[in-house]
């Protein structure tokens, strides 16, 4: 079964009513191509704005982040309900930066995923390693563990999409070269093979870290890279040439 190539855009703590709006009518006067699956995660405050203002039938809307309760007395969280409220279809869980500032754990990941599941959101998951585990040839030893902590709590995989981003290349203009992120999606495929059998051939498998216009296109020919999660260049009009890339 063929994947569809996906391109996330995670805006981090970024942006304001205008820029963000900006970025979505640039996106909606676009010719994107109708093959691509386009989610845009912009800012809790700004996720019914471009709800609102989004008139790309292939572009949906995701959160970064939510919590794992329906509703109750947690103070400054969001529930998957408020989202799917919103009409926001994916969120992003387990991003470095919600790990490494969070202090999120492999646990509390794994607990927010299946919630988020079970809620009907889909979910971007993100592992990836640090520079120092790169060096110390730990690299899919702490992809497997991050993805073995979700794959002991959900076993119907249909709606994840893992996002493998090193961390010693987001935000740095040091993306992975595209054989060595092709060599590490093909690993992380074998091991989900291990843990939910055929159906990790289904599962998109998307590269993230410093991914621009510019060094999109090295990864065409690769066949487990089936897409981006974006930060700083989604914000840019660069981010459209991004999801044409595979055309
Ligand atoms: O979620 C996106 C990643 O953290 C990549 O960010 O493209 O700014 O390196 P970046």
């Amino acid at each position: 079964m063929a994947r569809t190539f996906f391109v996330g855009g995670n805006f981090k703590m970024n942006g304001s009513k205008e820029s963000i709006s900006t970025i979505v009518q640039n996106l909606n006067k676009a010719d994107l191509p109708s093959n691509v699956e386009v989610v845009l995660c912009p800012p809790y405050p700004y996720l019914a704005q471009v709800v609102a203002e989004n008139k790309q039938p292939t572009v949906k809307v995701g959160a970064q982040n939510c919590y794992l309760k329906a509703s109750g007395a947690y103070t400054g969280e969001v529930s998957p309900e408020f989202l799917k409220d919103l009409g926001v279809g994916y969120v992003v869980l387990g991003h470095s930066e919600r790990r490494q500032y969070f202090k999120e754990s492999d646990e509390f990941v794994a607990d927010k995923v299946k919630f988020a599941l079970s809620e009907g959101l889909k979910v971007i998951l993100c592992i990836g390693e640090t520079f120092e585990e790169k060096k110390a040839g730990k690299t899919i030893d702490v992809c497997k563990r991050e993805l073995s902590a979700v794959a002991e709590k959900v076993k119907d995989w249909t709606n994840i999409v893992v996002a493998y981003e090193p961390i010693w290349a987001i935000g740095t203009g040091l993306a992975a070269t595209a054989a060595d992120a092709e060599e590490v999606h093909a690993d992380i495929r074998k091991y989900l093979s291990t843990v939910i059998g055929a159906q990790a051939e289904e599962v998109r498998i998307l590269y993230g870290g410093s991914a621009k216009a510019s060094n999109v296109g090295g990864f065409r020919d690769k066949k487990n890279v089936d897409g981006f999660l974006v930060g700083g260049a989604s914000l840019k009009p660069e981010f459209a040439d991004i999801i044409k890339s595979r055309q």
